[in-house]
């Protein structure tokens, strides 16, 4: 796929058809996104790769604890809430991603449900977390992860794969280490659900917005 085609047309999605994706191809998206670059080329970033029953174990933990009235909190703590545009965009997402999904901004019910499927990863037939050591600097290796997270859901488009960048996925690292092995030592940044897209379902035909050049650039020493 042509790089402008592949970075124009890479969507999040969420619905996933259940067919599983081979430890062959997802070896060849990682070999390749391993290219992307990093500050001081330190590589931060640790890669684990679910599938299967620990994929169920993860979800079912995730839905119980969440359940159970746990609060989720990432390993770098509580993020703060958008305020102003930033607030004004995120609800832009969730108001178009409910109106396609049908449903009502007072079906608790409902929305309850769509949050758990995010917590679930989406039910995609593969995760893919990514973790770094405690010791690293938090603001580089996430923009070093960032990289890569970028780079894996372009390459995964080569293949026929969609993807969806889930920070709900890691909301109980714990029980996360528990399941997968990562260790104390290591922070979790981000997972990244993957799997062959259900162009059916109607999350996937989420558009969202993005702002004009204008909008979020500044230009300086250019003569017009
Ligand atoms: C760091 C990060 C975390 C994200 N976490 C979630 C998530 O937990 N649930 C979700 O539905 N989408 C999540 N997303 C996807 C964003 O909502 C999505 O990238 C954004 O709305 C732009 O839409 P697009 O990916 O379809 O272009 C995440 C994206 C990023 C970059």
């Amino acid at each position: 796929m042509e790089l402008n085609e592949a970075v124009r047309s890479r969507i999040s999605v969420r619905g996933y058809k259940t067919d599983p994706v081979s430890k062959e191809i997802l070896t060849e998206i990682i070999e390749t996104s391993l290219h992307a670059p990093s500050a001081m080329n330190v590589q931060p970033w640790e890669i684990t790769i679910l599938a299967g029953a620990p994929l169920d174990e993860l979800r079912n933990a995730n839905i119980e604890m969440l359940s159970s009235g746990t609060i989720p909190v990432t390993d770098f703590g509580h993020p703060k809430p958008y305020e102003g545009v930033h607030k004004e965009r995120q609800r832009a997402l969730g108001f178009e991603l409910y109106r396609l999904l049908g449903i009502a901004r007072e079906d608790k019910e409902k929305r309850m449900e769509w949050t758990m499927k995010g917590f679930r990863g989406f039910d995609a037939p593969a995760m893919i977390i990514l973790s770094a050591d405690e010791s690293l600097e938090a603001r580089l290796a996430s923009s070093d992860i960032g990289g890569l997270i970028q780079t894996i859901c372009l390459v995964a488009l080569e293949y026929g794969l969609g993807t969806c960048i889930n920070g709900q996925g890691i909301l109980f690292p714990d029980t996360l280490r528990k399941i997968t092995g990562v260790p104390e030592s290591q922070k979790i940044y981000i997972c990244i659900s993957i799997g062959y897209p259900d162009w059916e379902h109607p999350a996937n035909k989420l558009v969202s917005d993005r702002e004009s050049v204008e909008t979020v650039t500044r230009w300086v020493g250019f003569d017009q």
